[in-house]
This record gives structure tokens, sequence and C-alpha cells, in this order.
């Protein structure tokens, strides 16, 4: 498919809260010895002084959310895995980030690799696991590169392995790397990566949690959750949550697109506007267009130019029929071919579902067809079909692809309900 090509990273100068993003540490990947100048590895020893329940306690009370896309709150995840008696247990820092337009992962394990790694074995300490898996793209020779190298250098450091630090915590972290796939980055499908599979998601229950790698209690999260771990259990919860909004405390990492001045991975903290993110952050539209909507992640819905000034966060966005998603920012400017910009979103899950599940293949195949037939000026009737194969496939698949697929197409038919009728030859 064709997207958006791919930005250079760009540490955001105007950041106003750093916790994952420090400015003026150049370009290169953090060894150990730049991230323990600032405070690197200060949480997990201080953790491993106390109880695990602590650090559970911490993030819970930080209401720390997934940032893979579907912002589940990681306590109640850790919770499951850390009351499961059974050992071997494990946590999984998922890493294959394969969205188009989203580069913050990919940024993070390759030059922030000890946050991910200190995030990762915070985790394991938490749900009382003693395996992590470094889940990555077999592809990604940077990002697999940094991750060799800083584990290399907390092994030697005592911050990996057998007795991490003489504390009796026993840890072992290995890097996997996974095919070069869309589906591959769910949770279920890098299981069964990790267990020697194709990596194809499976079908729910039983959930990681009670079974997952080799059917042991497994805890999936995303890099960029685990790597906001470190600054919640060294400066406390409260001290999180002052950023942020209530339901969305903290700050995430959006990768903002080619068309502005300043494109690449920036963090901000929830509760800033689009406005300010985009035209602030990311210093404007390069050519001056207007946006007429904001994409926050492919698999999430548009946000109308209307609400540029609605502040990023899960409440805000919800009943707009939109998310932060993994916040992989795509822009539609004034003058853009809207139906071309959708074609182009249901082609890419066309492709990427995985055949597995025929309601899948059925849906997203279908919604390219309609879309082609809009295009083509012969589209009667299009709302309805795209409703009815929506409402028909919704919760038909083994993964959550197949409602990812239908969020951005059925919330354009209300945010470009003009473009769309206009497209099809005027009636919906
Ligand atoms: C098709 C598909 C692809 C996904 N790709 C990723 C991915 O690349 N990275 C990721 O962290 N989560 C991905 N997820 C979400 C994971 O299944 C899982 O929810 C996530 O890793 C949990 O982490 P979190 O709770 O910290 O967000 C994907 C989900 C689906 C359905």
């Amino acid at each position: 498919m064709t997207v958006a090509p791919r930005p250079q990273w760009r540490e955001n100068v105007a950041m106003l809260v750093p916790i994952l993003l420090v400015p003026d540490l150049g370009p290169d990947r953090e060894d150990l010895a730049a991230y323990e100048a600032r405070a690197g590895y200060r949480a997990l020893r201080r953790a491993l002084e106390g109880p695990a329940s602590a650090v559970l306690e911490a993030v819970d009370a930080a209401r720390l959310r997934g940032r893979g896309g579907a912002a589940f709150p990681a306590a109640v995840k850790w919770r499951i895995a850390a009351a499961a008696p059974a050992r071997p247990k494990f946590v999984v820092a998922n890493g294959g980030e394969h969205e188009p337009g989203s580069e913050k992962d990919k940024f993070l394990v390759a030059r922030r690799p000890h946050a991910v790694l200190e995030g990762l074995l915070l985790a394991c300490f938490a749900t009382g696991a003693d395996q992590g898996v470094l889940y990555l793209i077999g592809d990604m020779a940077e990002q697999i590169a940094a991750a060799e190298a800083a584990l290399e250098e907390a092994r030697a450091a005592g911050l990996v392995g057998a007795d991490i630090l003489g504390s009796g915590f026993s840890c072992e972290i290995r890097i996997h790397r996974a095919p070069s796939t869309y589906v591959a980055g769910e949770e279920s499908a890098a299981i069964d990566s990790i267990e020697g599979g194709p990596g194809k998601p499976r079908k729910k229950p039983p959930y990681p949690g009670e079974s997952g790698i080799d059917g042991r209690p497994t805890t999936v999260n995303n890099v960029e959750t685990l790597a906001h771990v470190p600054f919640i259990v060294r400066e406390g919860a409260l001290a999180y949550r002052a950023l942020g909004t209530d339901e969305s405390p903290g700050t995430m990492l959006f990768t903002l697109p080619a068309e502005v001045a300043h494109p690449g991975v920036h963090e901000v903290p929830f509760g800033t506007t689009w406005r300010e993110l985009i035209d602030g952050v990311g210093g404007g539209v390069r050519d001056g267009r207007a946006i007429r909507a904001v994409h926050p992640a492919l698999s999430a819905g548009f946000v109308d130019a209307e609400h540029l000034d609605v502040p990023i966060a899960h409440e805000t966005l919800r009943p707009l029929g939109s998310s932060p998603g993994c916040g992989g920012v795509r822009l539609v400017l004034d003058g853009d071919d809207v139906v071309a910009r959708l074609l182009e979103v249901a082609r890419f899950f066309m492709a990427e579902q995985c055949g597995q599940c025929p309601p899948c293949r059925m849906e997203t195949n279908q919604f390219v067809h309609v879309l082609q037939a809009v295009q083509g000026g012969k589209g009667p009737g299009f709302d309805a079909q795209i409703r009815k194969v929506a409402d028909f496939a919704r919760k038909k698949g083994n993964c959550s692809l197949i409602e990812m697929a239908a969020a951005p197409i059925l919330s354009a038919l209300d945010v470009f309900a003009t473009e769309l009728a206009t497209a099809a030859g005027g009636g919906a």
C-alpha cells in the first residue's frame, strides 16, 4: 500500500514534561551509563527492596493505561498474572509495531532501550514472572542491535539474570524476532510466534493472563506502556497523575506525519489539544493547507477539524467516535482526495488480515469493494452497505482487527458524509 513517507525521528525540543523523550541526549542509543545518569534503574533498585505488590499498587494508583492501542488498564492485567501460581511466568514487551505512520515503539527500542528493559523487569517483578521477552520484528535490525547491546550491559551490571542485585529476584530476558506482519503484533499472535508458530491470532478465551506462552500465565504489554513504569515507581503515582487528565494520566508518544514542519516522535501530556500538538509541537502543516480531519491512528475514527481544540484523551475522543489509538497521527488536508485516503486505509486492513476468520476476510474485502464503487461514482446505498457489513462482522474474529478495520470507515461515514455522497454520485 502507499503510505505517507516514513518521518525522520526528531527529539521534541518543545516538550514540556519529559518522561520518555528526554531532550539533549543526542541521536544515539542511550547506553547504561547515560540512562543511570538520569536516574535509570533507580526504580528497580528501590522496588527490589520492598514487596512486589508495591509496584503493582503504584501502577494501579497511577491509572496507567496500555499504549498499544486498546488503552487497557495495566494493573488489571498485572493482577491476574500476579495471582496465578504457575511458574514459569512470562511478560512480553510488545515492540512489534507495524502500523504505517507509527514509529514510537521503534524509536523507544532503538534509542531508549534501557527504559523499556527497566519497565519490563518491573513488570516481571510485580507479576512474579521469571521470564521476560522483548518482542521485536525480525527485520528491525537497528532495534534488535540496540536491545541486544542494552541487554548485554544490563546483564553485566547484574540487572538481568539470577539474583538481580542480590535481591533474590531472578529474571531472564530474551529477544524474540517476530514475522513482519501487522497481525503478529496482536497479543495471542505474539504468543503463537514465541512458541514457534506462524504468529497468527488465537481464539480467546483463554486469555494470555491465564494461559499464554506454553500454557503459562503471560502478560503482554506494549513497550511504551512498560517504559512509563520506571517513572511511576520512582516518582510516585501522584506525580504521574499530575500529568494528563483524570481518566488518561501521564504522557503519550505521538508520531507526527511528514506533512508537518517537525515530523516524528513527540511526547505530550494527555489533555494537549490536537491544535497544540500539530501546530505547536509539530510546527504546523508545511504547505499551509488547512486540516480537514485528524486520523489519530489507522484503526481509530477520524476527528473532524472542528474538534481541533478538543484535548487528546480517551474520555474526550470516545464521544467523537475516536481514540488516541497508538498515536500514529495522519492528517487529511483540504484538497486531499478523501475516498482515495479511505481506500488506502481499507486496502491496508484487507492486505493485513491473516485469512483465518471468514467474517474478517469478507468485511475487509467488502469495504474495499464499496469504496471502489464510491470512487467510480457508482455507490448509491454505500452508507447502508458499510454499516451492514460492519454489523455482521462485529466480534466474529479471533482478534480485534475486525473492529479495527471498521472503526475508521464507520467514522468516515459521518465525518466525510458530504465528500462521500458527492463522490458516490449524490446519494448515501
Ligand atoms: C491486528 C492487531 C495488531 C496489533 N499490533 C500491536 C502492536 O504492534 N504493538 C502492540 O503493542 N500492540 C498491538 N496490538 C494490541 C495487542 O493485542 C495488545 O493489546 C497490546 O500489546 C497490549 O499492550 P498494552 O495493554 O500495553 O497496550 C495489536 C492488536 C491487533 C488486533
